[in-house]
């Protein structure tokens, strides 16, 4: 299994995202001895923002220039990365209440015509349509408020997983059921609500390992 492991946490050592995405991939190597794991950290090398040269670039149906390309450069290198991969881990904070700055950059540089998905008016309003499939895409989220789920009481507040949620068919993860979430809330609040939300997302991370391992291998064999 092909694993791409995306991480946005400015916090490093203290990041819950980064800890429930580290102790998952432990667990998921027990499980299945054939793991390749590509680490691309947003906060150690964040990805550029999109300009002119970029948006040229990538409708020109010419040669590109030298600056075009270069432009493209990254955002060839990260689509690369999820062709190349089964299963997408995203580990985002919630900040502001949505994601981190380097995360929607990469997005940025990830949603691509012809690479990532196609364009065509003659679908009528909706034209767009992914290019890739496949993936299974697993996100860990983190918030120091709380109550940002569905009928929660910070729901409309909530621009991060809905947000996340609408850009999955870029990275090929198709159908509803390759979309996997766990969060962890109450960071900010440091009381027993927030350890009993810790606890239970990792305590769920073993269940989780053995549903994607088990869908992943029916799949392939
Ligand atoms: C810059 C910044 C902005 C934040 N904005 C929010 C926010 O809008 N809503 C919220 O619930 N928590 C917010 N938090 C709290 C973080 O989501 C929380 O600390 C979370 O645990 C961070 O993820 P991490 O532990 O993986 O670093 C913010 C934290 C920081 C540092």
């Amino acid at each position: 299994m092909k694993i791409l492991s995306v991480q946005s946490s400015a916090g490093m050592e203290r990041s819950l995202t980064r800890k429930l995405s580290a102790d998952f991939l432990d667990l998921l190597k027990l499980g299945l001895q054939q793991v390749e794991i590509e680490e691309l950290d947003l906060v150690k090398c964040p990805p550029p923002f999109v300009t002119s040269e970029w948006i040229a670039g990538a409708f020109s149906k010419k040669e590109l220039t030298e600056l075009q390309r270069k432009a493209l450069a990254r955002s060839d290198e990260f689509i690369g990365q999820i062709e190349a991969a089964d299963l997408i881990i995203i580990g985002t904070p919630m900040y502001n209440y949505g994601m981190p700055a380097v995360l929607k950059a990469w997005f940025d540089q990830i949603a691509r015509i012809s690479k990532t998905f196609s364009f065509d008016l003659s679908r009528g309003d909706f034209p767009i349509e992914p290019v890739l499939s496949g993936k299974k895409l697993l996100v860990f989220t983190a918030s120091g408020e709380f109550e940002f789920q569905k009928g929660g009481i910070r729901e409309s507040i909530n621009h991060l997983v809905p947000h996340i949620k609408s850009l999955t068919h870029f990275l090929g993860v198709t159908d509803e059921k390759d979309f996997y979430h766990v969060g962890i809330e109450y960071q900010e609040f440091k009381d027993e609500r927030y350890e009993r939300s810790k606890n239970e997302a990792f305590a769920n991370l073993a269940k989780l390992v053995d549903e994607i391992l088990i869908d992943f291998l029916i799949r392939k064999y």
